[in-house]
């Protein structure tokens, strides 16, 4: 055993007699117990009545008794009494004649003012015929001069603090003074516990040992203790990009929009490109912007009645197109990437969804990683987040399209918003989004959208009259102006700091 641990050992062998001596009969108090050991009372406490009490072996329970202490001016009235009785007892000592107040200011000092007013509202002096002088009042001359306050404050003294059966209103007065204050004494009232006899050596947990030699049997297990704090975790904190996700993730919840299956990094050129109607010769498709897998390198199992379909669109057209007018090649569109963006979901699922027996009106949202081979630098990476809507429903015009935008991104507080035709394969029209930025002061292109061309949809099988409008963005982009980032690399990748992302604050975009 430690030696440290001998002295407590012995107070608590001292505190068990104790409460065995009881014989069940009353309790003892901590307080007491502290003064009969000799130790301080708070090291008996937390050093043994505690560690006694997890086992059993005592009971506590606490008691808080009234204490007050006494300031140094609650001290001084107690010494020399209370202001309002030294001035009672120098009107009195000057009585026949009255005193005056210049001749209290003389011999009390400071305490002639304060003295005075109290004096006056206790009605022991008044003032005499003509304002100046000071006489006894009504309530001396009726013998009724005692001063309570000196007296209550020498009995706190006297007693440790403990006001006995002082009246509440003295007391009350003592506080509003600021001669004493209320400090309660929290002590234990303590009996013997159901294991008082138990005397086994404590253990906190079983080991091996312990069940083969048998020596469980010999020890007292400690008890849990539930109400204990845990250990802060130094893990587990989310990353910059994954909070901003959440607060993108409820927009689109709050709009009705249901989250697409993402979890896919890998995919097919087919689903990627070609099911969008993006030519084989684009140069997207390229390996200076697209990152191949060589194991596997090619996608397997396919509809091929839907495959046969896209290759008869990107060669001939239909839907009122001409097509590209090139050779289709299916093992272009069976190489293996990793998708350039979430739009391969999207694809995808409305491919599924053409599927189902009977349209039914649909809003779909996702916001995942996507994979670009990228020359590096401070606004590009190789792999970042884009987020994504969409919402197919019959129909639908360029009006909707730019009203759901603009509701989206006021949610983010940006109203003041510009769309610019662009181009992209599987949209027409397509617009650019630009919103107004009031700290940069200039318009900031923020995302891209357009109407999917029947040539992506209509071999999958929706039906001439739904139409599907999209939009994107990066999730990069916002973060880095919420959070104030300038170098990309400061916000996702091998050189961020990890302090940071246990210090950035929770995201809130207004909405
Ligand atoms: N897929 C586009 C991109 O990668 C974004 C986009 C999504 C554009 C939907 C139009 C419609 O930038």
């Amino acid at each position: 055993m430690r030696n440290t641990s001998n002295m407590s050992t012995d107070i608590r062998a001292a505190v068990i007699e104790r409460v065995k001596a009881l014989n069940g009969d009353g309790s003892v108090d901590s307080m007491a117990l502290a003064n009969e050991l000799g130790v301080d009372h708070g090291k008996l406490v937390d050093g043994s009545l505690k560690t006694l009490a997890a086992a059993d072996r005592i009971a506590m329970e606490m008691v808080s008794q009234p204490r007050w202490n006494v300031s140094d001016e609650g001290k001084s009235y107690a010494e020399q009494g209370s202001p309002e009785y030294r001035v009672y007892q120098a009107v009195s000592a000057a009585a026949p004649d009255a005193a005056t107040v210049s001749s209290l200011d003389e011999s009390l000092g400071p305490a002639s003012n304060r003295g005075r007013q109290q004096a006056l509202k206790r009605k022991w002096i008044a003032f005499g015929a003509n304002k100046t002088e000071i006489v006894l009042g009504p309530s001396a001359s009726s013998g009724e001069v005692v001063d309570q306050v000196s007296n209550a404050l020498k009995l706190l003294l006297e007693n440790a603090g403990a006001p006995g059966d002082l009246p509440a209103d003295i007391l009350k007065q003592l506080k509003q003074r600021k001669l004493a204050s209320s400090k309660p004494l929290k002590t234990y009232l303590l009996t013997a516990g159901a294991r008082v006899d138990d005397d086994r050596v404590e253990a906190t947990e079983m080991t091996k040992d312990m069940i083969v030699s048998g020596e469980w049997r010999n020890v007292a297990f400690k008890k849990y203790n539930f109400d204990a704090d845990g250990k802060p975790p130094e893990g587990g904190y989310l990353h910059t990009l994954l909070k901003v996700r959440e607060q993108f993730r409820l927009i689109f919840l709050e709009m009705g929009f249901e989250e697409m299956p993402t979890n896919n990094y890998v995919e097919s050129s087919f689903w990627n490109f070609d099911t969008l109607f993006q030519p084989q010769q684009h140069p997207a498709r390229d390996e200076h912007d697209t990152f191949f897998i060589s194991d596997p390198a090619r996608a397997g199992v396919m509809d091929e009645k839907y495959l046969e379909r896209v290759r008869e669109t990107h060669e001939r057209g239909g839907f009122g197109s001409r097509g590209y007018r090139y050779e289709w090649c299916e093992e272009e569109a069976r190489k293996n990437i990793l998708r350039t963006h979430t739009t391969a979901v999207s694809s995808r699922m409305l491919y599924l969804l053409a599927q189902e027996k009977e349209f039914k009106p649909r809003k779909y949202f996702s916001i995942d990683r996507v994979f670009r081979n990228e020359t590096l630098d401070a606004t590009h990476l190789a792999e970042f987040h884009q987020i994504e809507g969409l919402v197919a429903d019959r129909n639908l015009s360029l009006g909707h399209l730019k009203g759901i935008i603009h509701e989206f991104f006021k949610k983010m507080g940006m109203e003041k918003l510009r769309f610019k035709p662009t181009h992209n394969p599987y949209t027409t029209p397509s617009l650019e989004i630009h919103s107004y930025h009031e700290g940069l002061g200039k318009w900031v292109e923020v995302g891209n959208s357009g109407v999917f061309r029947p040539e992506m949809i209509r071999p999958m099988g929706i039906p001439e009259d739904v139409t599907v409008i999209a939009w994107g963005l990066s999730l990069e982009r916002p973060t880095m102006i919420k959070y104030g980032i300038s170098n990309i690399r400061d916000l996702f990748g091998h050189k961020v700091d990890l302090a940071a992302i246990q210090s950035n604050p929770i995201c809130r975009l207004t909405f």
